[in-house]
């Protein structure tokens, strides 16, 4: 098969297609036993990134059990921050980058790396992959908006206030956009890497977004979305995640890319109609609603495609991350109601 004509491909150009293809967020990991087992092995999170074996296994493991119509390469949207300079570490709390950037001096420390040179296990990983991928299975590479990426820098974690982001953003806009054109920088040269490597599309994070007004988003993280969403024009597919970010829909619609994926707070009917066709959309169930039973997820996956009524351009997909304690039958129910319900 050829790549473009893998089912996520033709629903991101907007064609009819027989059913919407549907994978989800964080499809690989913890609620996973054979995930844990890997881990295990590994001996750690950033272990599994750096090990091109292990990588396109657990970036497998979902689609051998449930069949979705598209993986995700596992790895983090913080690996390219270690590899500009920073210091990364993956606990049982999360990530922490224990040397924040938060002035001049430590931002112009901070350098615009070759992806291929520094981080030649994501390329690995994603050969890997396709080698071990059915054919008709879409692969996507994925990074890091720069907003989302100058947050963990600058906080070195993730944060609920982000004041010290807000600071540099409201006090010194100069360093705060000399980081932001390097994180876009950087970030362009990852995604044409990964194109480069077998990523069919690719998907940018932007999961701390929403906690800005319109008017902010527009000003401190739009234009360099837009600079990473020009940077890949006719490169790959461009998929762009905020995470509830439903006040600033119409600037996501706007921003040129293939596909914009919403949040499970947003509605999926009302942004089609503001989308206009300008773009596909992506969306938007409630991960928390995996904790209801199977027939309640089956039912309210046939709810969801009901509501889009068979308009193209639908990729189904979770409205954020699938959460670690999920139980697998309901990620199976999902995609089984997903693929028994044909246009
Ligand atoms: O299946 C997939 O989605 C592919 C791999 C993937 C991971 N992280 C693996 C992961 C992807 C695409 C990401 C993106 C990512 N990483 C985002 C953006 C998407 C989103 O969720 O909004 C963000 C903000 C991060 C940063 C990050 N990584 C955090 C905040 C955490 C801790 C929270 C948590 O879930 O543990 C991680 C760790 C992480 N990234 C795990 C996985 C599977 C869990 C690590 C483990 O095994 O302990």
């Amino acid at each position: 098969m050829k790549p473009q004509d893998r089912l996520l491909m033709r629903a991101l150009r907007r064609e009819t297609t027989e059913r919407a293809p549907v994978w989800l967020m964080r499809q690989a990991g913890r609620y996973l036993p054979e995930y844990r087992a890997v881990r295990k092995e590994a001996g750690g999170f950033m272990e599994m990134i750096r090990e091109p074996r292990y990588a396109a296994e657990v970036t497998i493991q979902p689609i051998r059990r449930f069949g979705m119509d598209a993986a995700i390469l596992f790895s983090d949207i913080l690996v390219p921050l270690e590899a500009m300079g920073m210091k990364l570490i993956f606990d049982d709390h999360g990530p922490s980058l224990p040397v924040p950037v938060r002035d001049r001096a430590a931002i112009d420390g901070l350098r615009v790396v070759e992806p291929a040179a520094t981080m030649p296990f994501v390329g690995e990983a994603l050969k890997l992959t396709r080698a071990g991928l059915p054919d008709e299975t879409a692969l996507l590479g994925f990074c890091g908006a720069p907003f989302t990426l100058a947050s963990y820098a600058i906080e070195g974690g993730t944060s609920k206030q982000f004041s010290y982001l807000r600071k540099l953003m409201y006090l010194d806009f100069a360093t705060f956009s000399i980081l932001m054109d390097k994180l876009a920088e950087e970030v362009i040269a990852h995604l044409r890497y990964q194109v480069a490597s077998g990523a069919d599309a690719v998907v940018l994070f932007d999961t701390w977004a929403g906690s800005l007004t319109r008017a902010d988003y527009q000003r401190y993280a739009a234009p360099w979305t837009k600079r990473v969403v020009d940077g890949l024009a006719g490169v790959a597919p461009r998929v762009i995640f905020a995470g509830e970010s439903g006040h600033f829909l119409d600037d996501l619609l706007a921003m040129g890319a293939e596909g914009v994926a919403l949040d499970h707070r947003t509605s999926l009917s009302a942004a089609f109609d503001r989308a206009a066709g300008r773009c596909a959309l992506q969306g938007n169930f409630d991960p928390a609603a995996l904790f209801a039973s199977p027939q309640e997820v089956q039912r309210r996956t046939h709810a969801l495609l009901d509501e889009v009524a068979g308009r193209p351009g639908h990729v189904l997909n979770l409205g954020h991350g699938v959460f670690k304690d999920t139980d697998p039958e309901s990620v199976g129910a999902f995609v089984r109601a997903a693929k028994e319900r044909a246009r």
